[in-house]
């Protein structure tokens, strides 16, 4: 409920002629409308939206990379989420690392968090009171799967919308698996992805091999 008073000039009002001002002023509040809330409400003009980029990001790129700046631009909040439930083969770095190597890249956008969840995406995205889904398109390859997914967490949540933008044409072909391929046959990575992404790649794949692994 809302209660709108007002308070009239009690030079104006006869019913106020005895009091003196200051003494009229303090008493002279009257009712004039009681709006119900609901009625009342201003259009929401700039309601904060909250994204969500989930991915394996095993490990990040450039490609990855290019669709947060762009995600930083167009939401209010945006949240990178490293998938810890992974069905795919198993990743060269866990969870943690892979959060870890987002945080370093991404310390300089103030608008968006690195964190980490499994199970259902939808369940998720409702638990960080997210409203979009990001997703990115490389090639018409990446279409078939994407939309899959996109109509499914429409038919489990339909109030939430997947967004998908496309990279700067130039990092359009990077995939974290053609990185750690190209990367363990010795190619060069640099133009691919972060200069702190491709240090932690030395260091791991230069590990000497365990006997019998
Ligand atoms: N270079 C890129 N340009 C645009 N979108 C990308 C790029 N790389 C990945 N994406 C998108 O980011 C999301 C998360 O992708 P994911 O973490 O699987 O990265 P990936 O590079 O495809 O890794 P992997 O090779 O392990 O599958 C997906 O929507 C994917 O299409
Ligand atoms: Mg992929």
């Amino acid at each position: 409920m809302v209660l709108i008073v007002s308070l009239p000039d009690a030079s104006e009002d006869p019913c106020f002629g005895p009091f003196p001002i200051s003494t009229s002023v303090a008493i002279s509040a009257k009712i004039v409308t009681i709006i119900p809330e609901s009625e009342n409400r201003l259009p929401s003009k700039s309601r904060s939206v909250v994204a969500i980029y989930p991915g394996s990001f095993d490990p990040i790129t450039n490609g990855h990379l290019d669709l947060i700046e762009r995600g930083s631009r167009l939401f209010d909040r945006l949240i990178v989420s490293v998938l810890r439930n992974e069905t795919k083969a198993p990743p060269l770095f866990s969870a943690s690392e892979r959060m870890e190597m987002l945080r370093e890249v991404l310390q300089d956008y103030p608008n968006v968090e690195v964190d980490s969840f499994a199970g259902l995406l939808v369940d998720y995205a409702a638990a960080r009171s997210a409203t979009v889904l990001l997703r990115g398109i490389r090639a018409i390859s990446d279409y078939e799967y994407e939309l899959q997914m996109a109509l499914m967490n429409r038919r489990l949540q339909p109030k939430l919308e997947t967004v998908f933008l496309l990279p700067n044409e130039a990092y359009s072909f990077i995939s974290s698996r053609l990185v750690k391929e190209v990367f363990a046959l010795g190619g060069n990575i640099s133009p691919l992805v972060p200069a702190s992404v491709e240090a932690r790649l030395q260091r791991r794949l230069s590990k000497p091999k365990r006997k019998g692994a």
